[in-house]
């Protein structure tokens, strides 16, 4: 059966399917502006962790923690705890630490650092983000990483 009108004449339907296609457009345009300017992550000053649950740690051990919305490792070595935002430095997956290898990998586009998280193969253009760790009585306090 045809209709005898249309509901939507063919210039209607033309600008609709235009005005769509503009609203998407400068919104993917927009969105990553938008983000630069106002960042939805706010990194954290310090984060306090429980050096009862870390203190046990072996040698080259490594755990998660919070930082903000993205993993920190803290790391065990010979001098002690270091901690670095377990973030690759390429496009942002999450890093790993593989004790065996004693280097921190990022499975996205085989990505390496070193245990002191320096990019050492793969397409990580920097190392990872290094964090401050101090121990105060039963904490283990780690802040953003202050260049002396
Ligand atoms: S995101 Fe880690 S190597 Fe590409």
């Amino acid at each position: 059966m045809r209709l005898k009108y249309s509901i939507l004449s063919r210039r209607k339907f033309l600008n609709f399917l235009l005005g769509g296609w503009a609203i998407t457009f400068f919104s993917t345009l927009l969105y990553p502006i938008i983000k630069f300017i106002f960042p939805p992550y706010k990194e954290p000053e310090e984060v306090i962790l429980p050096l009862a649950e870390f203190k046990d740690m072996s040698l080259y051990s490594a755990k998660n923690f919070s930082w903000g919305s993205k993993p920190g490792i803290l790391l065990r070595k010979e001098g002690g705890f270091v901690a670095f935002i377990g973030v690759c430095t390429h496009f942002d997956c999450n890093v790993s630490w593989l004790p065996d290898q004693k280097k921190f990998f990022c499975a996205c586009h085989n990505g390496w650092y070193d245990e002191n998280g320096i990019n050492i193969a793969g397409p990580p253009p920097a190392p990872l983000p290094k964090l401050n760790v101090e121990i105060d009585g039963e904490n283990i306090i780690i802040k953003r990483w202050i260049k002396a």
